[in-house]
């Protein structure tokens, strides 16, 4: 039997990943998963339930007990709205720190596969095309300048009502990507039947077009 299908959209911070998950779903009538936000959400556990950060099973088990539900904009963390909390650079950092960890990695994994669910779905990460949905019938690795990225980053978290520093913005987004691609366990990479898609010169619009027309183009029917 086919395959639920799911479009992958991997790269680096703020290319934008999760607005156009959200927007090409938005369009298809799927689902979508950001999968970020589950390293986000065991970084604020440990944060919050004080585990220590550097024990890679104690991290890992606390992802297994996270309660999580999203609603619409809302992220649920044992009921409670966490969305805003998630999106502070500390958490990012310290999500691209334990996102190293090998048991973590494992222990994520079936609970981002359930995520496949009629008619589609859109997700959005790192590894999505390369490790979670390996069978993808389109896969996307979106990326932009550091520049551009980190000036979208300023913009987004100002806001959102966040203080921001464009030069420490940079700083960290270097160092965050670097280690996001040199470590061993689901690397940032491009799965080898990805498209590349580059959006610094492009808007939102004009990048949810070029997602959609490559969708169209694999030419599977549309849902009913
Ligand atoms: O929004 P942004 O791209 O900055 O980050 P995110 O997608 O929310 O992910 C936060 C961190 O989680 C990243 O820096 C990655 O290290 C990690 N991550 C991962 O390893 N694998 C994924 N599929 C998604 C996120
Ligand atoms: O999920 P990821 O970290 O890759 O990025 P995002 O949070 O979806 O996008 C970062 C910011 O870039 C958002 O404020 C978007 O509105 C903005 N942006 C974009 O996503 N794509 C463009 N072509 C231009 C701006």
């Amino acid at each position: 039997a086919a395959r639920i299908p799911v479009i992958t959209i991997d790269g680096p911070t703020a290319s934008g990943k999760g607005t156009i998950a959200h927007r090409v779903a938005q369009a298809l009538g799927w689902a979508v998963l950001d999968s970020g936000a589950l390293y986000r959400l065991t970084a604020l556990a440990v944060q919050q339930q004080g585990v220590d950060e550097d024990d890679e099973n104690a991290v890992a088990q606390a992802a297994q007990r996270l309660d999580v539900a999203f609603q619409g904009e809302q992220v649920l963390l044992s009921g409670i709205d966490v969305a805003g909390l998630i999106r502070q650079e500390s958490v990012g950092n310290l999500a691209s720190k334990i996102a190293a960890y090998a048991p973590l990695r494992q222990a994520l994994l079936e609970r981002q596969r359930a995520f496949r669910l009629a008619p589609g779905l859109v997700a959005d990460g790192r590894d999505m095309g390369t490790v979670v949905f390996p069978d993808a019938p389109l896969k996307i690795f979106l990326v932009a300048d550091v520049r551009a990225r980190a000036e979208r980053r300023c913009k987004q978290l100002k806001e959102k009502g966040f203080s921001a520093n464009l030069t420490r913005l940079l700083e960290d987004m270097r160092e965050r990507d670097e280690r996001d691609r040199t470590r061993a366990n689901a690397p940032l990479l491009a799965a080898a039947d990805a498209k590349t898609v580059d959006s610094s010169a492009l808007s939102i619009d004009e990048t949810v077009n070029v997602v959609l027309d490559f969708w169209s183009s694999l030419g599977f029917p549309a849902a009913q």
